[in-house]
């Protein structure tokens, strides 16, 4: 039906109004009458020629009716246009940093929190949503790291999943759902050193198995849209890439959406060193199957001639339209091109008590407790009295995070607040600042420099702390120095934070610290010495009623980390899902194995591992039958008791290893999770199912294949899982 719509439309289509639909712009000038400015002046004249098919950052009700209107009223055709923008956690109402939402490992969390924040969007007339950032990443010196759902394929696939749907709902012609795009294909997360847009050479069996399985699962689920990505893979820069965009997305996955380009990434291919001027580049990304141009400004100046001299064959401008007309028929948005232009909507639906009681829950839930030795937590409410430390604590604007869309500045719940409005009037709360945080990065440009040697602060923080009952000692990051071009060498806390944090645990040695960040961050020292630990990322509007929620013991800690944290930066990129080598262990003591002579192999806190107040058990590994073949399946038992006082919940995991392969795999892969709920003392028997589609991987075959063999599986609470059992696959 949509499609002989499409071919009608397609049919009075001139070239230049196909290629129109191709091109994306940024636009954020007033929305009272034409710009006056001539960039902006000029993607006006071209919007009511219906040379523009959608554009970017332009927000609200009345700024997205009157480019619509402008459209509309003027153009040949009247094809609405899409209104994108990068609605990455929450669009007024801010969830929890992707990162920190996928330490939850709660589906229907995420989930919410996407169609909450669609819902909110699309009551601005944002009709496509630059989201979920699906990159797999490994090394927390990234900046972008906090953007996607960390290291591991299988996690990545799940929560691709979940938030694509929480975007697109059901129906995609809904006024509160939005089109998703999954970013950015591919392999940026694995940029060399952690440098962002920097060259990728990872390898094909890593692209398979590690890269693309969230961009498959998302493309499964129906994801909308993809964005291509800044980055070369091993020469080939992503946007021109044929093989990933036309081979294997469009043929082989067989995916319907489109493929939009990253910022100017297609011009981009001129410095890579791989286009010689904008009409080169056009040539190269409409071949290689990027559908739409976002400000590289290449495919409006090459692709009517390269159509023209046969470089490029029609067809393919004809493919690249019908998929973006297909998107916007699927809003439907050409029943009605001003659908999400309610004003009544934008004024009832956005940063409701709702949605933010929402971002509360889902906050809380990505916490996660890394220590809590002597169990100094949960803290008593009638505690005499607590010392809050450091500036992060009583910051209302770094837990906002990077990538925080339409958010008010400041409008966060700090620590400080949150426990302030927790705990007994009775309770005497003192507040220190210490020192500053770092160096941050205001938006765009390094404006905010900090004194990195002031540590005049302590003395007072100090004071506070001798005289308090338990300090609570926020450090980390601030909003800024995690996200885009944001990468960093360093990944400890900055001198003035250790030096606070030693000063205080010298007068006070019941210290809760708190960490605020957008990356996993090196906290060796701390973690020796400091008796608790919650890692609480960036968590969005509610963020210190949240922390307060889990300090109090109002909701008892559950997630689990979805990266590994390591003792120093040397050690990156470091992944749980790593190779065994020829040389995996110390023999004879001598030196001539895989590691480093000053340092452990191992993480920190590995990935999946997160504690709560009570306690879990696991027992009884049982596989129903020692082996299966091809259409059959194996269960993996595994008894799970609460052996502690509260109820509590946990994430039960599973993980396989595939001994021997026609391509070495790695000693652990996560291949099933269930998030359980136990009331102290109970015992719960949690059942997987193993079957061909879960021991399946991208083989020496270069096919998705099971191969026989012998096969060992764990369970338990973190990638640690050490009870183990075994079986087999026939062919
Ligand atoms: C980022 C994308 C983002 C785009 C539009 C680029 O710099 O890499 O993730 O969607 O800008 O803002």
């Amino acid at each position: 039906m949509i499609e002989n719509k499409i071919d009608s439309l397609l049919s009075i289509m001139t070239l230049k109004e196909k290629i129109g639909q191709l091109v994306l712009y940024s636009g954020s000038w007033d929305v009272t009458g034409p710009p006056s400015d001539i960039g902006n002046k000029e993607k006006y004249e071209k919007l009511k020629n219906g040379e523009v098919g959608a554009m970017l950052n332009v927000t609200t009700v009345a700024g997205t009716k009157e480019l619509q209107e402008t459209v509309i009223e003027n153009s040949r055709l009247k094809i609405p246009l899409l209104f994108g923008y990068d609605v990455i956690h929450g669009f007024k109402t801010i969830f929890p940093i992707p990162l920190g939402e996928s330490a939850s490992w709660d589906l229907e969390a995420i989930k919410k929190s996407s169609s909450i924040a669609a819902k909110e969007a699309t009551a601005s007339g944002i009709n496509w949503a630059y989201g979920p950032m699906v990159d797999i990443s490994r090394d927390a010196r990234w900046g972008r790291i906090m953007e996607g759902a960390g290291e591991d394929p299988f996690l990545a696939s799940e929560i691709a999943v979940a938030r694509v749907q929480g975007f697109q709902g059901d129906d995609l012609s809904k006024k509160t759902t939005l089109a998703a795009c999954a970013k950015h294909f591919a392999a940026y997360g694995f940029a060399e050193g952690g440098r962002d847009y920097n060259t990728v050479s990872i390898g094909e069996y890593e692209l398979h198995n590690t890269v693309l399985p969230p961009f498959k699962a998302a493309a499964k689920a129906g994801v909308a849209t993809m964005m291509n990505a800044f980055n070369e893979i091993d020469g080939i820069p992503a946007t021109g890439h044929k093989e990933l965009q036309r081979d294997i997305l469009k043929e082989s996955w067989d995916w319907d959406g489109f493929m939009v380009s990253d910022f100017a990434s297609i011009s981009e291919m001129i410095p890579h060193g791989y286009a010689v001027d904008k009409v080169h580049a056009a040539e190269r990304a409409i071949l290689a199957g990027c559908d739409m141009d976002m400000e590289g400004r290449a495919y409006e100046v090459g692709l009517e001639q390269l159509v023209k001299e046969g470089k490029v064959d029609e067809k393919l401008i004809d493919d690249a339209a019908r998929r973006i007309l297909r998107i916007k028929y699927r809003l439907g948005l050409f029943d009605d091109p001003y659908k999400y232009c309610d004003e009544a909507r934008e004024k009832n639906d956005i940063y409701t008590k709702e949605n933010i009681e929402a971002s509360r829950d889902v906050a809380k839930k990505s916490i996660v407790l890394l220590k809590n030795d002597d169990t100094i937590l949960p803290l008593k409410k009638d505690t005499r009295s607590i010392a809050v430390i450091g500036a992060l604590a009583n910051d209302k604007d770094s837990p906002i995070g990077s990538w925080r869309a339409m958010a008010t500045a400041n409008s966060a719940v700090s620590l400080l607040e949150g426990i302030k409005a927790a705990v007994d009037k009775t309770v005497k709360v003192s507040y220190a600042k210490g020192v500053a945080v770092g160096v941050g990065e205001r938006n765009f440009v390094r404006e905010l420099k900090i004194n990195q040697e002031d540590v005049t602060g302590i003395s007072e923080a100090v004071h506070i702390a001798k005289e308090a009952e338990v300090v609570v000692l926020a450090v980390g990051e601030e909003a800024f120095q995690s996200g885009e071009g944001r990468s960093q060498v360093s990944i400890d806390l900055t001198m003035p934070q250790q030096k606070l944090f030693e000063a205080i645990w010298a007068v006070n040695k019941n210290v809760v610290v708190v960490l605020m960040n957008g990356r996993p961050l090196v906290i060796t020292d701390i973690a020796k010495k400091a008796p608790a630990i919650l890692e609480t990322w960036h968590l969005g509007s509610e963020s210190g009623n949240a922390i307060a929620d889990v300090l109090f013991g109002d909701y008892n800690p559950s997630g689990k980390l979805p990266v590994s944290f390591p003792r120093s930066v040397g050690q990156v990129p470091l992944y749980y899902n790593i190779k065994n080598t020829g040389r995996p262990t110390n023999v004879d003591s001598m030196v001539f194995w895989s590691h480093y002579t000053d340092e452990k192999n191992t993480a920190l806190f590995p990935f999946g591992y997160g504690l709560s107040y009570t306690s879990f058990e696991y027992k009884n590994i049982e596989v129903s039958t020692p082996s299966f073949s091809a259409g059959g399946a194996i269960t993996v038992s595994i008894t799970v008791t609460n052996t502690g006082k509260r109820k509590g919940k946990e994430v039960v995991q599973l993980y396989i290893r595939d001994l021997v392969a026609s391509i070495t795999r790695p000693i652990k892969e996560l291949k099933g999770f269930e998030l359980i709920e136990l009331e102290a003392g109970k015992s719960r028997t949690i059942s997987f199912t193993i079957n061909e589609e879960i021991i399946r991987f991208y083989t020496a075959n270069k096919k998705w294949e099971a191969e026989p063999g012998e096969f060992k599986v764990f369970v338990g609470g973190s990638s640690k899982a050490s009870l183990e059992a075994s079986f087999f696959f026939k062919k």
